[in-house]
């Protein structure tokens, strides 16, 4: 390549694009140093005009078509026209990165057939983890390992709302504004509070792991919009904290895959992971526990790893190698199998509000017994009121669908139930 410099074209100035931008220009020195060649951006697209007037372009096809520009980035977010761009720009003979989530989940395989038949590059480190080198370390630095587990708080915005409401005992609503106010949020926050971001994430790193397509229909998504303050309180005095975690377990029947608030020892090593910090733990059969850590939302580091996606792809533009070997090697043959959402075996614990009268606990694990949940540790820890007391059930490793069919047996018995039991999975 003998052009000056490298030229890019970003779609979308908002928190993440203005972060880009920014970085582009403070690390000048650092990029000419490694690239070698200086990164221009050369267009900017939005659906405003920018403050930076000379570089606005208000069609993205202005972005696509334009035979300067090496590097397309899609900083949209959503699904249209953020595929759209994605697609007609490796058609276009160019370059991509992106940090959308959302549309590498669901058209994983269109992005990356297109990708491989145009022999051009994608980049999405920023699409999970926020700056956490996730993608980078599960396909080059565990390239050698056979994946048995992924687990991981992938979503900044709950585990911010989360870690305000145990610390600083704040409202679910209070803790959501100011993860919005942060940035940190999606531009619709039930993305994050339902679960529905997390689970993405966790697409696309089982995707990466297993060298198929793991769809997000195939996650069992539960998220933290429901959770109760009396939960997160009462999993404190019993020595746990609740996360959002994504999960992806290779067992002999399939991979068992969802995204769940989970109770975690104070102890381990998700408990310590705050505010808008994120965690994945990757288990390989020879590497073992490999912990990543890092802000996962956020301008800075959301735009950090953007920009470093764009100088890893400039080395290989600079030698026209880029794309030339696929980044993912997607087989679209490849069948995954996956565990149906009821066979996923854990401990669980259980929040019962029940009358106080005697033969109430007796009735309870009756019915646990016949659904074949063992009971592990049971307390009562105070009469909230003259009405009715709470029980707390810590269970042993119990299948999913059992437990929810003795739950569901336990809150039909009207004489004894005073409203729906809380169950939530244990994370060990
Ligand atoms: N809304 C996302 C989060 C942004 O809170 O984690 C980073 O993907």
């Amino acid at each position: 390549m003998d052009k000056k410099h490298i030229n890019v074209g970003l779609i979308g100035y908002g928190t993440v694009g203005k972060g880009v931008v920014r970085i582009l220009e403070e690390n000048k020195k650092i990029i000419l140093r490694k690239v070698g060649k200086s990164i221009r951006v050369k267009s900017i697209c939005d659906l405003n005009p920018i403050d930076r007037p000379s570089l606005y372009v208000k069609n993205f096809r202005d972005i696509i078509k334009d035979p300067e520009i090496d590097l397309v980035i899609e900083l949209i977010g959503g699904y249209e026209p953020a595929r759209s761009i994605i697609l007609e720009a490796l058609q276009a003979g160019k370059n991509v990165v992106t940090a959308n989530k959302a549309v590498l989940a669901k058209y994983w395989d269109q992005i990356f057939t297109t990708a491989q038949n145009c022999q051009k590059s994608i980049y999405y480190e920023a699409s999970v983890g926020g700056v956490i080198p996730v993608v980078q370390g599960l396909s080059e630095g565990l390239a050698s390992e056979e994946i048995l587990e992924i687990k991981g708080i992938l979503n900044g915005t709950t585990n911010f709302i989360l870690s305000e409401m145990t610390k600083n005992g704040a409202s679910y609503e209070d803790a959501l504004k100011s993860a919005q106010k942060a940035g940190f949020a999606e531009s619709n926050p039930t993305f994050d509070v339902d679960g529905i971001d997390t689970a993405n994430k966790l697409a696309i790193l089982a995707s990466l792991a297993w060298g198929g397509w793991i769809k997000v229909k195939n996650i069992a998504v539960k998220g933290i919009a429901g959770l109760n303050i009396e939960d997160v309180l009462i999993a404190q005095d019993f020595g746990y904290d609740i996360k959002l975690i994504g999960s992806a377990q290779k067992t002999k029947d399939g991979l068992d895959l969802s995204v769940q608030p989970c109770l975690v020892k104070h102890d381990h090593a998700f408990a310590t992971v705050e505010n808008e910090y994120n965690a994945v733990m990757i288990t390989g059969k020879d590497s073992g526990d490999v912990l990543f850590y890092g802000k996962g939302a956020g301008q800075g580091p959301a735009a950090s790893a953007v920009v470093s996606d764009i100088i890893n792809l400039s080395e290989f533009i600079v030698t026209n190698t880029a794309g030339i070997v696929p980044d993912v090697i997607y087989d679209m043959k490849k069948k995954i199998k996956i565990l149906p959402a009821g066979r996923s075996k854990a401990p669980y614990y259980l929040r019962l509000s029940v009358v106080d009268k005697p033969g109430v606990l007796s009735k309870i694990s009756g019915i646990l017994g016949k659904y074949k949940v063992s009971i592990a540790s049971l307390a009562q820890p105070d009469v909230s009121n003259d009405d009715y007391v709470r029980i707390i059930i810590i269970t042993h490793d119990t299948h999913r669908e059992n437990l929810e069919k003795a739950l569901k047996q336990i809150d039909a018995t009207k004489s004894i139930i005073k409203s729906k039991t809380v169950k939530l999975k244990i994370e060990l």
